[in-house]
């Protein structure tokens, strides 16, 4: 029945037989996977979509679904999902069903499980069309089908069903291709030896998205205005961004083994990223050109650190996986489901620009966009009502790429009006004109020059076809793919089971998902994630304020982590402040460790009143190891803080542990070199601020348990021997500490717990636990303890 049907549908088109054998020629289409649930929503319809513009252009096509369920269950399915193609708006409904009546006349379904059902099609293939007398121009097969399957159907495929020579093959794959480097590069390797590169056709929907698919156009049609200003001299930042609402119920056997990096960071995202930074070629329609400047492009991406992502977790998530996958109550998935990461260039044109890749589920709304922000270098003296409206060189200025739903609920491109007017192709763009009262980005749409496609296409339809008239760089290449792979392999390898922060979800995560970017690093905003879950409930996060109470009999500032040292780091500029307006300068003496380290980071980033200029800096103890070590308290110091503020270099005093080039010596006097330093710059030798740790053996400075050196006697500064490496140190002794006006001690960390339970007990045993013998003779002492060290 399906035989004659070609040629009888050349009549019913009008065309007559002899122009049929004129005709440019046929195409095979196999659907694979005909039955499924992509093939319902988007391949059908693009198939059809296809047949609408190609037919008359002289090409006759066949259509064959396949799956493997057998003959009626399979039509069935199939025919089922037939019923619901669409025409496009234009088309009038009478026409509109004679053309899917064609459509359906010249579709079939067929069951393709074994070597010999791939061979029979081959056959029948053949024969309608030695029957038909017509030419073969080349058969698709499009693989709508899990991964598993890929490597069997190839095989069929090459050795039963490839086209005669001169006719092309176009196999097309869907993702997901591999789940890390490895085992994209074995799904390569495999696919490769059934197929040539220039027939794999991979599939990254996104690239059919409308505004996507017309970024390289724009730059194209744009370079006189975008060539001077697309570059690390003008673009603030780049922002690449896909928010769904959706959860991932009834996936999440997928979901589990892939997390959103996979899912969306790895294909959509980066290939966005691509289209964006990458060299134009001259010719943008040259697929070669496009795909090496792509490729160039990878090859520039800095790598990925811990500091490059955030990563969240929906609050519901671990229930669904329990649930679909029979975990216990105990299970819980670290698969994150939010993620910023922020992406640099190593290349002349980029260099310093961050891109700001984003997506998650179960976020407030469903919107994709990209948006370039550029920098904006005027001041306007004038009151802002008067800034002449819409071209103001005073607005902010951007090019916004709007892939689709959110406010605007259609595909965009908007460019700010004090940029430049846009070039748009005729005829497929038109001005968006009828939205006066809509914001975007803050600002009236009547502040950009929009533009709208005419018609909205569906991305599928439009891989469909691109894959018909091979137009391949609007796939994914097998160099492109393990490119990307390679990219976020670093990241997937190390970081991606970190815990994630957990986020109600939908208008409910607030700000918590926000993060923000210093010093070539992301964080979240918002800390203290534990305030924050609280919060929402709804309850005052009481238990999670700072506490003040007395330790020792004396003043204990107590608070989680980020809190206190938010806490001390406020103190500390307060007293900075008031000594530097009472007496000039202000004195402080540091220790090394890890827990100043957060306090210095603190400085940098909050304190900008900080009388840096009035400040000196100096060393409590020192290790004996060269300034430069990666173990020197001073080359953290400076690392940390000192290279990041503006404290006069003259005010900033190293230990003298690296003399004569040797490393502390007795000889060579350095102790007293710093006390005589000491001495005539600080007034009484007494210390402003004496900032202390404290070690879990309960050391302090480099004062050691077991050891009388340094805890009695009039030299301000010794050298003492640490139990662990390095041994040699130089240190202020304990009579010296306790001359200070203030001495804080700061104590953070679960590890601390039974430390701080045993001093805050004992009496004034420095030979057993040096802390205990810290007590300023006139100053004060203040405890500064987290509840990890408190309570543990
Ligand atoms: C692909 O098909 C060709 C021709 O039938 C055959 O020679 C070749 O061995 C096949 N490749 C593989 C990997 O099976
Ligand atoms: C999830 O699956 C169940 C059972 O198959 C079905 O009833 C439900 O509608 C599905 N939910 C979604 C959101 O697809
Ligand atoms: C650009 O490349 C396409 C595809 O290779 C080609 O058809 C077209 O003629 C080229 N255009 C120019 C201006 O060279
Ligand atoms: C230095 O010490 C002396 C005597 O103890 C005292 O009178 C004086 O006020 C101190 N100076 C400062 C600046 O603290």
């Amino acid at each position: 029945m399906f035989r004659r049907m070609i040629l009888s549908l050349v009549f019913f088109l009008g065309i007559v037989p002899s122009m049929a054998r004129e005709s440019r020629g046929h195409i095979s289409v196999v659907l694979l996977g005909a039955t499924g649930d992509l093939a319902k929503k988007y391949l059908w319809q693009g198939l059809f979509q296809l047949y609408l513009d190609e037919v008359s252009n002289g090409h006759t096509f066949t259509f064959h679904g396949a799956a493997t369920a057998d003959l009626e269950k399979g039509r069935r399915l199939m025919y089922g999902h037939l019923k619901n193609l669409a025409c496009p708006l234009d088309v009038p409904p009478d026409r509109c069903a004679m053309l899917k009546d064609q459509f359906l006349r010249l579709t079939e379904y067929r069951q393709l499980k074994t070597e010999e059902d791939y061979a029979s099609l081959n056959r029948e293939i053949r024969t309608v069309l030695d029957q038909e007398d017509l030419e073969e121009v080349g058969r698709i097969f499009y693989f709508s089908v899990p991964p598993f399957a890929y490597g069997e159907i190839a095989r069929h495929i090459n050795s039963s069903c490839r086209p005669p020579t001169g006719a092309w093959l176009r196999v097309v794959l869907e993702k997901p291709f591999g789940q890390d480097l490895q085992s994209a590069q074995q799904l390569a390797e495999e696919l490769k030896t059934f197929f040539k590169e220039e027939e794999v056709y991979r599939v990254d929907h996104y690239l059919g998205k409308q505004t996507v698919a017309h970024i390289l156009p724009f730059r194209d049609q744009n370079r006189k205005h975008l060539d001077p200003i697309w570059n690390r001299h003008h673009v603030e930042r780049v922002e690449i961004v896909l928010k769904e609402t959706v959860d991932v119920k009834n996936r999440t056997s997928f979901y589990e083994e892939y997390g959103v990096i996979r899912d969306v960071l790895q294909n959509h995202l980066t290939e966005v990223l691509m289209l964006l930074t990458m060299e134009l070629p001259a010719n943008v329609s040259n697929s070669e050109d496009v795909l090496r400047h792509k490729l160039q492009t990878f090859a520039s991406l800095q790598g990925l650190e811990r500091s490059s992502i955030v990563l969240g977790q929906y609050e519901a998530y671990n229930s669904h996986v329990r649930e679909e996958l029979q975990k216990g109550q105990d299970y819980f998935s670290r698969t994150p489901t939010f993620a910023g990461v922020l992406v640099h260039l190593d290349n002349l044109r980029w260099e310093g620009v961050p891109f700001i890749l984003t997506s998650g589920k179960v976020l407030d709304e469903r919107v994709g966009y990209v948006r370039v922000l550029f920098k904006n270098r005027a001041y306007c003296t004038q009151h802002e009502t008067t800034w002449d409206a819409k071209e103001s060189q005073c607005k902010p200025k951007q090019l916004i790429f709007y892939i689709g739903h959110g406010e605007l609920n259609s595909p965009a491109i908007l460019v700010s009006r004090n940029l430049f007017k846009p070039t748009m192709p005729q005829g497929t763009w038109k001005e968006l004109l009828d939205r006066p009262q809509l914001r975007l980005f803050g600002h009236s749409i009547s502040d950009y020059y929009a533009y709208v496609p005419v018609a909205d296409l569906d991305a599928y339809a439009v891989l469909i076809s691109h894959i018909y008239h091979g137009k391949k760089e609007s796939f994914v290449t097998t160099e492109n793919l393990l490119a990307a792979w390679g990219f976020w392999n670093r990241l997937l390898t190390n970081w991606v089971n970190e815990v994630p922060r957990v986020y109600p979800g939908g208008q409910e995560n607030g700000h918590l998902l926000d993060f923000e970017i210093i010093g070539g690093e992301v964080s979240f905003v918002m800390k203290e994630t534990l305030e924050v879950m609280d919060a929402k409930n709804g309850q005052t996060p009481d238990q999670y304020k700072t506490i003040q109470s007395r330790f020792r009999q004396s003043r204990l500032i107590t608070a989680w982590s980020e809190e206190l040292i938010a806490h001390l780091a406020a103190d500390i500029e307060k007293v900075a402040i008031s000594t530097v307006s009472r007496s000039g300068s202000f004195h402080v003496a540091l220790s090394g460790g890890s827990s100043p380290l957060a306090l210095f980071k603190q400085l940098v980033l909050h304190h900008y009143g900080f009388p840096w200029r009035h400040t000196h800096l100096w060393l409590v103890d020192e290790r004996c190891v060269p300034l430069d070590d990666p173990e020197s308290n001073f080359g953290n110091l400076y690392e940390h803080l000192i290279r990041h503020v503006r404290v006069p270099y003259f005010n900033v005093h190293p230990m003298p542990v690296h003399l004569n080039r040797r490393l502390c010596v007795e000889e060579d006097k350095g102790p007293e070199l710093y006390a005589n330093e000491i001495g005539a710059l600080v007034a009484n030798a007494s210390f402003d601020l004496v900032l202390l740790g404290l070690g879990a053996d309960g050391h302090t400075a480099s004062l050691f348990p077991h050891s009388s050196v340094g805890l009695e006697g009039n030299q301000e500064v010794i050298f003492t021997e640490s139990p662990v490496k390095p041994h040699q140190r130089m240190t202020f002794a304990l009579p010296f500490i306790n001359k200070a006006r203030r001495v804080w001690v700061l104590v953070m960390g679960k590890g601390k717990h039974d430390i701080v339970t045993v001093v805050s007990r004992a009496g004034n045993e420095p030979k057993k636990w040096p802390i205990s013998g810290v007590n300023p003779t006139s100053g004060q002492i203040a405890w500064y303890v987290d509840y990890e060290a408190l309570l543990g």
